[in-house]
């Protein structure tokens, strides 16, 4: 199977991002609609990659979904979610470096969910969850429109799930697209997806991830992040 990821910026800043791991006989389909993905855009790269292994998950992560009026209260329900399995001052270190962010960077920060370290080798980039994706992602996707989720929730689940599979015990993730203002935390011992909205305040452009993980996993969890191809299977049921 083939990796095709996308990436395209204007004016040197990121603007859209997206991947498939696709058969051979569908790589020029998915090159076209990756390269008519990204509305506007002056730089766009398409990487193509042959995979020698790709792994499969039977189940995503199960989703449960929650609206609230303000940010303060879908932060609460955040804390109550969190709190059982992450320290009350690592939680909240995780809590102020999304919210204290005065730039997006290009990926996840690593927590030590024991010390409260940060545990990325660069700041300012994080890591990156790469090569997932469904088996029959327009199924999927399909289901998911249909129950009032986004395409967005489709992609994120996607990765949220691979994160737990390789050994992140908890996630929080709010998008940096200034109109798209839920967002998640997953938890490792509950295998969910817990959806939040709202995170943040319409027109906010910051946005990020953090992956809380145990440090003496640090270079497993991270190749398996960057490295490891997974094919989700199918939606958890409930
Ligand atoms: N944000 C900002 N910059 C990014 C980026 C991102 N998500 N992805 C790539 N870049 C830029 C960085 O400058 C990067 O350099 P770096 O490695 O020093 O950070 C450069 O592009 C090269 O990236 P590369 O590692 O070659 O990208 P890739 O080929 O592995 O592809 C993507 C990564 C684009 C597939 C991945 O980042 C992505 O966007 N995945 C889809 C996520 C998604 O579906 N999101 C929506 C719901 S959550
Ligand atoms: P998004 O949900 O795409 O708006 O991304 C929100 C934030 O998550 C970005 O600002 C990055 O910090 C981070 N991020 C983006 N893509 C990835 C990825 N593939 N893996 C891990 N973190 C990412």
């Amino acid at each position: 199977m083939i990796s095709v990821r996308m990436r395209a910026s204007l004016k040197g800043e990121h603007v859209s991002g997206a991947e498939r791991i696709v058969e051979k006989s569908s790589l020029d389909k998915t090159v076209i609609e990756l390269l008519n993905r990204p509305k506007d855009y002056d730089f766009i790269n398409i990487n193509v990659e042959l995979l020698k292994d790709v792994f499969f998950i039977d189940k995503a992560l199960k989703i449960e979904s929650f609206e609230f009026k303000t940010v303060k209260e879908a932060k609460t329900k955040l804390i109550q979610i969190l709190e059982s399995y992450v320290k009350k001052d690592i939680l909240s270190k995780a809590l102020t470096l999304l919210e204290n962010r005065t730039k997006n960077i290009r990926g996840a920060h690593l927590l030590d969910i024991e010390l409260g370290e940060l545990l990325e080798q660069d700041r300012d980039r994080g890591v990156r969850t790469v090569k997932i994706d469904w088996e029959d992602r327009e199924g999927i996707k399909s289901i998911l429109l249909k129950n009032g989720f986004t395409e967005r929730t489709v992609d994120a689940l996607a990765i949220a799930t691979k994160n737990i599979e390789c050994g992140v015990l908890a996630e929080i993730c709010w998008s940096d697209d200034p109109n798209y203002v839920s967002g998640y935390v997953t938890v490792s011992n509950t295998k969910t997806y817990y959806r939040l909205t709202p995170l943040k305040e319409k027109g906010d452009p910051f946005g990020g991830r953090v992956y809380f993980i145990s440090r003496k996993n640090l270079d497993k969890v991270v190749s398996c992040l960057e490295n490891k191809a997974f094919l989700i299977r199918s939606l958890s049921e409930g």
